[in-house]
């Protein structure tokens, strides 16, 4: 498929798991693209690295104004760096959740506010969110992160409802948990991985975790031209845990 044919992209997040999958779909779809990242040291040719802290917005004005020169404008956001957090509402402390909301939700509001002048001048203007599953289903010990994530899916659809008659369209992906250096820490961290692996693969319908790769097609769907009258919803990849109810194996 060649629909980016002539875009351009930015996605933050990009040097690593689902934001280094999207970045190199764009791409490999036409897109010419930029990656924003705490540490782009990885990213290669044809992707452009640039090195920037969400949660600062000197650094993410500075990194998207060099983007935008570099790439003539810009199209498309994907707004993907995040980071995670465990236990429930008793194991973070205030400084932890000033930290993850700061990173998952300020970190897309910094990015979204220096792209949207730019976006406004695009025919093509699309923001895709990297929201999750955690938005949507109650999932044990992730308090702090699903609070993050709940916030990021309202931030879409309000979005959504400010920029439809500019043109620019909001959506976000929901993940499942996917097969990414994050969950590949989170697996190490854990008593067991081995088990640990195991029960996160059966919480999924499917029986396995998503791949980065898979996430990526979502992304590229709903920020596709292709997409012109997707805006304001969230799309699931997440092997169907959110939707299905299956009952257990041989029953
Ligand atoms: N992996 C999963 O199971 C899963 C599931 C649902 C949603 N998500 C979401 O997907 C997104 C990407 O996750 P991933 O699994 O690919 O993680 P990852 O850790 O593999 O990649 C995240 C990238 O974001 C960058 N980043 C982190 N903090 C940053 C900051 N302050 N400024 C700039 N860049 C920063 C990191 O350097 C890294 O390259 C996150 O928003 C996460 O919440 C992940």
């Amino acid at each position: 498929m060649s629909d980016f044919e002539g875009l351009r992209a930015l996605v933050t997040g990009g040097a690593s798991g689902i934001g280094r999958a999207t970045a190199e779909l764009l791409a490999a779809r036409g897109a010419q693209v930029a990656v924003l990242d705490l540490d782009p040291s990885s990213v290669e040719k044809p992707l452009r690295g640039y090195r920037a802290d969400v949660t600062d917005d000197t650094s993410v004005r500075e990194a998207v104004a060099a983007a935008v020169a570099d790439l003539g404008g810009l199209d498309v956001l994907v707004n993907n760096a995040g980071i995670g957090a465990q236990g429930t509402v008793e194991d973070n402390d205030d400084e932890q959740w000033h930290r993850v909301l700061d990173v998952n939700v300020l970190g897309m509001v910094r990015v979204a506010r220096a792209a949207l002048p730019h976006l406004r001048e695009s025919s093509h203007a699309a923001i895709v969110n990297t929201c999750s599953i955690a938005a949507t289903a109650g999932l044990p010990q992730r308090a702090l992160y699903s609070a993050s994530k709940g916030a990021v899916l309202s931030l879409t659809l309000a979005m959504a409802a400010d920029h439809v008659r500019e043109g620019i369209r909001v959506n976000c992906v929901n993940p499942g948990t996917v097969d990414t250096p994050w969950v590949g820490r989170l697996l190490d961290a854990a008593a067991d991985p081995a088990a640990e692996r195991a029960a996160l693969e059966a919480r999924q319908p499917t029986g396995r975790l998503v791949s980065a790769p898979e996430v990526a097609g979502a992304v590229a769907y709903l920020a596709s031209p292709l997409s012109g009258a997707t805006t304001g919803t969230a799309l699931a990849v997440d092997g169907g845990m959110q939707g299905l109810r299956l009952r257990p194996v041989g029953q």
